[in-house]
């Protein structure tokens, strides 16, 4: 809070009625404990959905010097109680449009299943609240361009959660293709696999590889042109073992293998350039990333097949210093600066709306069992 003095709360109730999840009952607020005022320059954030995500997303919003969360909605009483003892001055409510409507919240986040992203995120904008919404933004790349376009005309900013952008991993390794590091890149192959959790809304593609996608959607120099999806369904009617490959100009490809079937969790990439090549895993505690300075040259000798020289660099191998920091807390010191100082956020609409539009096509290969979808 800084050096500006906290004063005893002199603002309206943000509702007139609390939601009491132990009596399941109306509250009113004079029962309330009085709650200490927010300085004009912290955001007032209300959360929807406190599932498994959500209390991340409440601690982190209110861990910031410029946000605090002052109401939490669910449908479920039992996620409210929860709310109610991990954070006794939060406001809880069970019917969304409390969050959406109160004129005391400046920001909505959505944290709730994917097809109800766009429906929330729309009331939101709708009512004149900044929305963070949880990937993937929306079901489909119609619904994120209404939110786009209604965010630009009412003056809002969307963040979607690709936490992962901010991972001191993901941050390092854009360092290392932006600085040439690695040279030109030809690959990016990921393994993102693990037993369950299985999701009943979307198949194991909307589930795991928005995270991939955005990855890659951030860190390769080109845009994705063309994706190839394959996969299976056999335990509950959505695919649960995929595998996508997405082609992007200059002959740079990426692989993605998703899977809720694998008996252990893998959480590997592979980076290759020209001049170097990386491995990225994510379940390492140190030396999460190993640049390898390995390659392979061809040389023409002469004019014929068998006139190729090929050469293998097998160099040094190094494992970079990564800074000790929450993806969630620097993404959302990112998203409030973006609001203090009307910036887009690296990971706003458009670039959600990317993703929505590469899930789109892998899900349009898919039922054609791999033929290619422009995107
Ligand atoms: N960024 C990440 O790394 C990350 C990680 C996990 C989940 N997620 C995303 O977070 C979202 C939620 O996932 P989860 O695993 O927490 O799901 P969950 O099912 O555990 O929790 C969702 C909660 O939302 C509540 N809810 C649903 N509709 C509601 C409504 N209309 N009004 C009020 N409450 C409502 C449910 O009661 C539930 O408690 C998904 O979009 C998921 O993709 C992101």
């Amino acid at each position: 809070m800084g050096d500006i003095p906290v004063a005893v709360d002199v603002r309206p109730a943000m509702t007139d009625t609390a939601f009491n999840a132990t009596r399941l009952m109306p509250m009113p607020w004079a029962e309330m404990a009085p709650r200490p005022a927010l300085r004009s320059d912290v955001l007032r954030v209300g959360v929807v959905g406190y599932g498994y995500w959500g209390p991340n997303i409440v601690r982190n919003f209110s861990a910031q010097e410029h946000s605090q969360v002052t109401m939490v909605c669910d449908r479920r009483p039992e996620a409210l109680a929860r709310v109610m003892k991990g954070h006794p001055d939060v406001e809880v409510a069970a019917d969304v449009m409390e969050v959406i409507r109160s004129p005391h919240i400046d920001v909505v986040a959505v944290v709730t299943p994917v097809w109800t992203h766009y429906e929330l995120a729309k009331a939101a904008l709708l009512n004149g609240k900044h929305v963070f919404v949880e990937k993937p933004f929306t079901s489909n790349a119609d619904q994120a361009e209404e939110l786009i376009g209604l965010a630009e005309r009412k003056g809002l900013k969307i963040m979607v959660d690709h936490t992962f952008l901010f991972t001191p991993a993901v941050r390092k390794i854009k360092h290392l293709i932006e600085t040439r590091e690695l040279g030109d890149i030809y690959y990016y192959d990921a393994m993102r696999v693990n037993l369950g959790l299985f999701q009943h809304d979307v198949n194991v593609i909307w589930d795991l590889a928005p995270h991939d996608f955005a990855i890659m959607d951030y860190l390769l120099p080109e845009r994705a042109e063309a994706v190839v999806a394959t996969g299976q369904k056999h335990v509950n009617g959505v695919e649960d073992v995929a595998f996508v490959t997405i082609y992007y100009p200059n002959k740079l490809i990426a692989h993605v293998n998703v899977n809720w079937l694998s008996p252990v969790k893998v959480r590997t990439t592979l980076v290759g350039g020209d001049k170097k090549m990386l491995i990225w895993n994510d379940l390492e505690s140190d030396e999460k990333i190993k640049v390898y300075d390995r390659g392979v040259h061809h040389t023409r000798t002469g004019e014929g097949i068998y006139d190729l020289l090929v050469r293998y660099r097998t160099g040094d191998m190094w494992a970079p210093q990564l800074e000790n920091a929450e993806a969630l807390k620097l993404e959302i010191e990112h998203f409030n600066e973006c609001i203090r100082e009307n910036r887009r956020p690296i990971n706003d609409g458009i670039s959600g709306l990317r993703i929505v539009k590469m899930l789109q096509a892998a899900d349009e290969s898919l039922k054609h069992r791999g033929t290619q979808v422009l995107i």
